[in-house]
């Protein structure tokens, strides 16, 4: 919402002039080989994208052709439409007279536990759960929430919800139950598939008893799978919960796929807004499949036989497009690890490299980061030799390390892919391509195909080069998200009236002269924590639902690791005084009503937040206090100036 923007700094102190070329042996053999074959590609997506797209979709497999590749009535579109079309059958069943034999998921457990899944039993155990999911009386339109760890398990039931047309909300396990409540309740859930637990740090975790929380007086849920991983005792419901073990041992692993209009929806992800409430993100099949299959192949250059490590947890977007859908539709084998990348120990990644011959490794800037802190000893006891193209995506990534990552994983021999895109955006469209772009440290470079971005001012005008502006992009394409669950006005006023007719993806951003784009991060009341995507917002919403917290203003500070740290500055109800204990008590509420990954980690007591007139806080003063820097700009607006000499003391 445009009251919610905050007035960007555009100003960018950013200075790289390094160009990186791909190696001509790396090209040779590329998708995409140079710059000619990539402009020639793009030309064609932006001025005939119904050829273009036509012609990518038939890629897959359609058990009917569409009538129309685009419908565009703004804000909404339809792809593909009058298509029929499996999200399972195009991952599985089609892959299964050449490479049934072939691994489809390399899983490496945080406790040491190890699996490796050719497609041939993939598609059996889809098959299997389907046919439970079917007996649990799940219809296609149905929502059924994943709330589990990173084991195959989540993989099988994305797929096997997809096999019947039942609609998938996957929930990042670290998310508490409140939190999944929220999301569960929005979806209206049939159906729960969870674990008894998990690991983390060689500890074990709980998750089935925040189901139990989250559906207390819940009566639309009637299922509850639970899977075993731990093994620590869980309560089981009786009539309600079942063990996904007895049930898979009595399926059919016979389940004929259900013919999907390429519009129905495929799942709903919630994520972050400008509001306290998460917006349930809707993404569909024909669209959506069509993108991410060739947005994974020409980007991560993908070839039969190829090992796809992506490190995201399958509860972001990234782990749906890339860990998920990305490497099963292209028919290679995709790597899903459970756990810290660096537990046991900071070699766990680069063991695993060699180890499997693993050829694409795509990972966040936070974890380079942490790598490049914890040393680069470790890699280099590594060849790392089966690599051949790495990949960033998540925050921006600071040129140091990305400078780091290409010398020290990439053995200065991998390009590195800086992928931008968002959970509304479904798959990657701004990047370089492995075999064609020249990159600069810290640009997500240019436009993939189909992708018509630009970046403009806030009446839509487009910025000179190097001025910052807004990234916006211009045209609809097949992977967008289609509304947000259940509300379509939310999604008209989030991302196409903010600047009128172009999508708005709520970064600052700004083009060098070679058209290059950089990204500024948000605009917006957004902070990424550890490339994880938090509103403000929420963590307000937590903070003053405690008792002792009478108003709460929420701001993100520059982090060496993690891109951002949370910062929550907050005045407290008259009966209560400021406490380390407090302190500690805030920090473990927000944990409870959002997850670790919300908790804050500067919880600051003031008597009172520095509002404008009209009562809205001042947020801007506040990130300067929280940085340790001057306050700058114009102070005049401030109805409680009073505040201000106060807050310039912390
Ligand atoms: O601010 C941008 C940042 O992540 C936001 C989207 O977050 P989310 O929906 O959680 O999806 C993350 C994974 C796709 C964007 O609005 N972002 C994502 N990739 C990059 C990035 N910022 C800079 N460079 C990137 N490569």
């Amino acid at each position: 919402m445009i009251n919610k923007i905050i007035k960007p700094d555009f100003k960018s102190t950013l200075k790289e002039d390094r160009v990186f070329h791909p190696s001509k042996k790396f090209s040779a053999n590329a998708h995409i080989k140079n710059m000619a074959e990539y402009t020639k590609l793009y030309n064609e997506s932006i001025k005939k994208p119904e050829v273009f797209w036509a012609r990518e979709a038939e890629n897959l497999e359609w058990f009917k052709k569409w009538d129309n590749v685009l419908e565009w009535k703004q804000p909404f579109a339809k792809w593909f439409s009058g298509g029929k079309i499996n999200c399972s059958y195009n991952c599985l069943d089609r892959h299964l007279s050449d490479k049934g034999t072939q691994s489809a998921i390399i899983w490496d457990g945080e406790n040491g536990d190890k699996r490796n899944i050719t497609y041939n039993e993939l598609h059996e155990e889809v098959c299997k759960l389907a046919n439970v999911l079917k007996g649990f009386k799940v219809k296609k339109g149905d929502r059924v929430v994943i709330y589990l760890p990173m084991i195959p398990e989540v993989a099988i039931a994305m797929l096997a919800c997809t096999r019947i047309g039942a609609i998938h909300s996957v929930v990042f396990g670290g998310y508490s139950s409140e939190a999944l409540k929220v999301r569960i309740n929005d979806a209206r859930a049939k159906v729960v598939i969870t674990v008894d637990g998990g690991y983390r740090k060689g500890n074990k975790t709980r998750m089935k008893d925040a189901v139990d929380e989250a559906l207390s007086g819940v009566k639309f849920v009637k299922n509850v799978i639970v899977v075993k991983r731990n093994g620590i005792k869980v309560q089981m419901k009786k009539d309600r919960d079942f063990l996904y073990g007895d049930l898979m041992k009595k399926a059919s692993s016979v389940c004929q796929p259900a013919k999907m209009n390429a519009e129905d929806p495929l799942f709903v992800l919630y994520t972050s807004g400008t509001t306290g409430i998460p917006k349930g993100v809707v993404h569909t099949h024909g669209g959506y499949l069509t993108q991410v299959a060739m947005s994974a192949k020409y980007i991560f250059d993908l070839h039969p036989n190829d090992k796809f490590w992506c490190t995201a947890d399958v509860g972001w977007i990234t782990g749906h497009s890339y860990v998920v859908y990305g490497p099963l539709l292209n028919g290679v084998t995709t790597i899903v690890t459970e756990g810290l990348p660096t537990h046991p120990t900071p070699e766990r990644p680069w063991k695993l490299i060699d180890k499997h011959k693993i050829t694409q490794f795509y990972t966040a800037p936070t974890a380079i980061r942490m790598f490049m802190k914890i040393g680069r000893a470790w890699p280099a006891r590594h060849k790392l030799k089966s690599l051949k193209v790495i990949g960033t995506v998540g925050e921006p990534i600071n040129p140091e390390a990305w400078t780091w990552y290409y010398n020290n994983i990439g053995k200065r021999r991998c390009p590195v892919v800086d992928t931008w895109w968002q959970t509304e955006t479904g798959s990657i469209l701004v990047t370089s391509l492995p075999g064609a772009t020249p990159t600069k440290p810290g640009s997500a470079t240019l436009p993939f195909f189909g992708v018509d971005v630009a970046v403009v001012d806030m009446k839509g005008k487009k910025t000179k080069v190097n001025e910052g502006g807004y990234l916006v992009i211009n045209k609809p394409w097949p992977s967008m998200l289609r509304t947000v669950y259940k509300n379509d006005e939310r999604y008209k006023k989030t991302y196409w009236n903010e600047i009128k007719g172009v999508y708005f993806s709520g970064d600052g951003a700004r083009r060098d002269k070679d058209g290059y784009i950089w990204i500024m991060g948000r605009t917006d009341d957004i902070i990424k924590v550890a490339g994880h995507r938090l509103g403000t917002m929420e963590i307000e919403s937590a903070l003053v639902s405690h008792k002792a917290v009478a108003e709460a203003a929420v701001v993100g500070k520059q982090d060496e690791i993690k891109g951002e740290a949370i910062v929550a500055f907050v005045s407290l109800n008259l009966k209560f005084t400021e406490s380390e204990k407090l302190i500690n008590e805030l920090g473990a509420h927000v944990v409870k009503c959002i997850g670790p990954i919300a908790r804050p980690s500067q919880i600051i007591v003031v008597d009172d937040l520095p509002k404008t007139r009209s009562g809205k806080i001042i947020r801007r003063i506040l990130k300067s206090i929280a940085e340790g820097n001057e306050i700058k700009g114009d102070t005049s607006t401030i109805a409680n100036a009073d505040i201000l000499e106060k807050l310039k003391k912390l």
